[in-house]
Parts: structure tokens; C-alpha cells; sequence
């Protein structure tokens, strides 16, 4: 009888997830209360960039003492990346009570060097959301819930939250979207034209130096921002004629608007108390390159950027050989030649372990 009862308090198990970064079309800058975005924001999901975590537990019901948890990174102790996820797991017991009674090694692992610059606490964060609620659910015998990852993704990081699922995701309430939410992320399918599941992101690296100013400060800096409620306003209406766009299968305004909204990410920054730019001399003049590669050929090949000074080269599967020459040639701006060939992806997978 006791043993029945012991083995019912006390559950142990392994769980992994592999999970993608994504990539902002219209981007989420600015947030208040507890990572509630300011505005809505669309992404891609990526294939190539992304975390594989893996978590062994122990589920105590009965258990009175601390928990122990554990992080490392690719099998080293990592102290920078574990105080940041002993930080996540202690800010959650609202949300995940359960954190209260387990027990947890965690080891994550990036397919993409994590000082690249590209998101990788979208895909550090989602991975080890997956992997929480995939407890859970065991723990409670119940399926996986996406949504309660999504929301667990969405307190490490706003991003995040997108990139539960995949191809195309919003992230935030808009009056063009009723099932969009502030609390998680939702895959957004509704008559969008395949081309765009064809599409390609080539990262370039043109740094792969630590940023000077964080995301997290950056999201602050939007408090006391002039152009806080017009960049809002703006957004909500890129959505709106973004998701017209990919309907209709029109990529050259679905083009202008990543463009726009890139280039709006970094005039905020600029215009921010203090001011400050991520961009890089080599950013411009790759930019410049590729809007005269597209005006010259008329190929529909644009860049977008996350907050850093990297770009994303973004067009459709179809001009991929059209596109391989300039590709190489924007290889010069890169630090160290590096260029991250990566495409549009369908979200997080379950690892066997
Ligand atoms: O998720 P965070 O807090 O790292 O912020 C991401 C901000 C951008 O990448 C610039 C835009 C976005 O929507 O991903």
C-alpha cells in the first residue's frame, strides 16, 4: 500500500524538444506589465537556427524542500545562461505551480553560434517552454497543450512565444485577427498564398559581437519614446495590410512593409533617451546592395533585421539560383564570410530520448 502511494508521489522521466528561432515580419517593440507586447507582430518560423533542450525530472508531490534545478549548456556548466533560467524558473510558480515539487537537470544546445546575434532566446526559451508543459501534461496525464507553452515561452521571451508553432505566427491582439492574444501566440494559416512557405532567410552575419544595448532595454527604452503611440498604430496596420499582401500572393508590398518595419525598428532605437544604433557601416552598404540587386533585376528579394546589425534575406524558393550570386557577394560584408542559410519552417518537433 505505502508502495503504491510512494511510486504515485514520487514520478520521474526525460523529456527534449527541438525548437526553431524565428524571424519578425512586423516587429514586436515595446512591452508593459508582464511581457504583454505593445503591439501585434507576425513571424516566420525557422528551420536550420534552433535549440534542442532536454530535461530530466522528478516529480515529488509531497516534496517541502527547494527543488533543485541544474542548467547547462552543450554539457557545461554555463553560469551567464543558468542564472538567466534559474531566474525564469523561480518567475513562474504563478503560472506553473508545479515548479514547486521538481526536480530538474536541463542540458540545451544551439545548431547556431549563440553570439551570432540571431534570436536565440526564441528558440532557447520555446524549447524549455515545450519541454515544461510536456511535463506537466505527463504529470497530470493530459495532452500537450501549445497555448500554455506559447504563454510559458512568452514570460522568457516575447519572441518566443511565436516560435511554438510555425510557419506563419501573431503574437498580440489586432482587430484583424479576433483569435489573436496577448497572452500566447497563434499559427495564422487563413488563405495565405504557399509561395511564402517556400521562402528563404539567408542570415548574414555581419557581427557576431554581443550587442551594446539588449532587447530587454530596448522593449524599456519604448516607455519614454516620442514615437511610441505612432510606431503602435503603425504596426497594427502593417498586420493588417501584411496579411492582405500574403493572401493575395503580392510580394512586392509584402516586401515594402518588412522593409519598412526593419527600418522603423532601427529609427526607434535612434529617436530612443538615449539614443543608440545597432546597425553596422557594413549593414548600409549591404542594404544598399540588395535594393539595387532588386531594382537592376527586378527579382523580389528583400532584407529585414532583428535588434542587431545582422540581416535577414528573405525571397521565395523560385529565385533561389537568381539569388545565389548576390548572395556571395553580400558574403563580403559578413564577419568571417559567415552566412546562416536557413528557410521557412513548420515549428518544434519532440526528441526521442
Ligand atoms: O523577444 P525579445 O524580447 O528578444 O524581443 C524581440 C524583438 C525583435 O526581435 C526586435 C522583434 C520581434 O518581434 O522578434
Amino acid at each position: 500500500m505505502s508502495g503504491t502511494s510512494e511510486s504515485k508521489a514520487k514520478v520521474s522521466g526525460k523529456v527534449g524538444w527541438k525548437s526553431p528561432s524565428n524571424i519578425a515580419l512586423v516587429k514586436y517593440w515595446g512591452k508593459h506589465g508582464r511581457q504583454y507586447p505593445s503591439n501585434p507582430s507576425v513571424s516566420f518560423t525557422l528551420s536550420n537556427a534552433f535549440t534542442e533542450t532536454t530535461v530530466e525530472y522528478v516529480h515529488d508531490e509531497n516534496r517541502k524542500d527547494r527543488p533543485s534545478w541544474r542548467f547547462t549548456f552543450e554539457g557545461k556548466e554555463k553560469p551567464a545562461f543558468e542564472k538567466k533560467i534559474l531566474a525564469y524558473l523561480n518567475g513562474i510558480a504563478d503560472v506553473y505551480p508545479l515548479i514547486a515539487q521538481l526536480d530538474l537537470t536541463i542540458d540545451s544546445a544551439n545548431t547556431f553560434p549563440h553570439s551570432s546575434g540571431i534570436a536565440s532566446s526564441a528558440s532557447a526559451m520555446s524549447a524549455l517552454a515545450l519541454c515544461l508543459e510536456d511535463i506537466a501534461a505527463s504529470v497530470e496525464d493530459r495532452t500537450m497543450d501549445y497555448q500554455i507553452a506559447s504563454h510559458l515561452a512568452r514570460l522568457g521571451s516575447g519572441s518566443a512565444s511565436r516560435s511554438v508553432y510555425g510557419p506563419l505566427v501573431i503574437w498580440g491582439e489586432s482587430g484583424d485577427v479576433s483569435s489573436a492574444s496577448q497572452d500566447h501566440a497563434i499559427p495564422y494559416d487563413e488563405g495565405i498564398d504557399p509561395i511564402f512557405e517556400t521562402f528563404h532567410d539567408d542570415i548574414l552575419i555581419i557581427s557576431a559581437q554581443e550587442k551594446a544595448v539588449s532587447s530587454r532595454a530596448g522593449h524599456a527604452l519604448m516607455d519614454g519614446n516620442p514615437y511610441a503611440q505612432s510606431r503602435f498604430d503603425q504596426a497594427h496596420r502593417h498586420l493588417s495590410e501584411i496579411l492582405a499582401a500574403m493572401k493575395k500572393g503580392d510580394l512586392q508590398t509584402f516586401g515594402t512593409i518588412v522593409e519598412k518595419e526593419a527600418l522603423t525598428l532601427h529609427a526607434l532605437m535612434m529617436a530612443s533617451d538615449p539614443p543608440y544604433m545597432l546597425m553596422e557601416p557594413a549593414t548600409l552598404s549591404a542594404i544598399r546592395m540588395i535594393q539595387n540587386f532588386r531594382q537592376a533585376k527586378g527579382i523580389p528579394v528583400y532584407f529585414t533585421l532583428d535588434a542587431g546589425p545582422n540581416i535577414h534575406l528573405l525571397y521565395p524558393a523560385e529565385v533561389s539560383v537568381a539569388v545565389a550570386g548576390l548572395v556571395e557577394d553580400l558574403r563580403t560584408f559578413c564577419a568571417e564570410g559567415v552566412v546562416i542559410n536557413d528557410k521557412v519552417g513548420s515549428g518544434p518537433s519532440k526528441l526521442s530520448v
